[in-house]
């Protein structure tokens, strides 16, 4: 990253051969990502500002007036908002399959939902919230053999992305939002859309894309067509090498680790009284990501004292999704969050197990 600050300081495309360095560069990090998401056309790889930016662009470029659109009640709010403006602005019907009392759902319960006006079905890979993995693939090959106008799969892979095996190809996702700065331990502000071979979506942004200056509108190709304007090329070289690292390193080697990290969380959180944990509580089934919460106590008290007394930092709340606390019956306080990730040891896992048996302790529950 700091070598892009220093080294790359032409617009790609633009300003002679110092342009063409920047863009074999921003070229290289487009490679690197499309083929640690097994996409063979690294031209749909679109680069984004973060998850978020990728999720608005495919909602909001591909839904049209009275589309109908199937979600699910552990989505986040960077595809609730969208598709309630839609639904605000362009008559779009939002149908949200509720998920049970774990925050999982059934690829039986989307396709279900599926009629003729459906034109989008998303859905998040690994809930923000109970790391609960839901059946993409599944729908997704439901949806392939679909005949007719089917729907296109939104994959909302802001939780998976470096630690569950994705092959966009293999699985059939149209398309795929994915942050930079998550589980691929890239620079904030990053992130991408894949865009898979015949979608089109409508860009949000507009402007110059270095070639084809002459066109009154915005060019047709990828990924000038969703990237107009100076990219962040410090974040993408990063990213680039953040994708390279864990390539090297290799998504089973981190999601074995992570789910042992998990296991030794849920037994020592499971075994201190009045804890209550959320979500399938099984690491075969959820990402390494644990919600809990302490019976008697708001989870904001709950994260200050494991930050202040420990220097444990987690997440407490409703994490941007209302919807999915609402499914497991936390909403509105909501719960503290635990994701340990691949830096993490044994050691951090049981510090934090501790750090709550004290506490509940220190409150004279034991
Ligand atoms: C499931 C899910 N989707 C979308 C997002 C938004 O990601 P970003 O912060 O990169 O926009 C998050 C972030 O927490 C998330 O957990």
């Amino acid at each position: 990253m700091t070598r892009a600050v220093r080294e790359l300081v032409a617009t790609p495309g633009r300003s002679g051969s110092a342009g063409l360095v920047s863009e074999r560069a921003l070229f290289e990090a487009r490679e690197r990502v499309a083929r640690f998401i097994g996409a063979s056309d690294s031209s749909r790889v679109v680069f984004t500002l973060n998850a978020t930016a990728a999720l608005n662009l495919a909602i909001t470029g591909l839904l049209n007036e009275g589309d109908h659109v199937v979600t699910t009640s552990m989505d986040h709010n960077s595809v609730a908002r969208p598709l309630a403006r839609a639904a605000d602005r362009i008559d779009v019907e939002v149908d949200r399959v509720a998920a049970d009392s774990d925050g999982q759902i059934t690829a039986d319960q989307v396709v279900d939902r599926i009629t003729p006006r459906t034109s989008l079905i998303v859905c998040t890979h690994a809930s923000n919230v109970t790391g609960g993995i839901q059946p993409v693939e599944d729908i997704c090959s439901r949806v392939r053999v679909m005949s007719g106008k089917r729907p296109l799969v939104l994959v909302d892979a802001a939780q998976s992305a470096g630690v569950l095996p994705i092959d966009v190809e293999n699985m059939g996702i149209d398309l795929l939002a994915v942050p930079g700065h998550k589980s691929l331990y890239g620079p904030q502000g990053t992130g991408f859309l894949y865009i898979s071979p015949g979608v089109d979506l409508v860009p949000l942004v507009e402007g110059g894309t270095g070639g084809q200056s002459t066109l009154e509108r915005q060019p047709e190709e990828l990924p000038d067509r969703y990237e107009s304007g100076t990219p962040n090329m410090p974040g993408i070289v990063a990213l680039g090498e953040a994708v390279s690292y864990l390539s090297h390193r290799g998504v089973e080697d981190i999601r074995a680790h992570e789910s042992h990290l998990l296991e030794i969380l849920i037994e020592g959180l499971s075994g201190i009284k009045g804890t209550v944990l959320f979500g399938p509580c099984d690491p075969s089934r959820q990402i390494g990501v644990l919600s809990f919460y302490l019976e008697g106590m708001d989870p904001a008290e709950v994260g200050s004292f494991l930050e202040g007394s420990r220097g444990i930092v987690v997440r407490m709340g409703l994490h941007c999704s209302p919807h999915s606390h609402r499914t497991i019956g936390t909403y509105p306080e909501g719960t503290v969050r635990v994701s340990p990730g691949i830096f993490n040891t044994e050691d951090d896992v049981i510090a934090l197990i501790e750090a709550v048996r004290d506490l509940q302790g220190a409150r004279g529950v034991s």
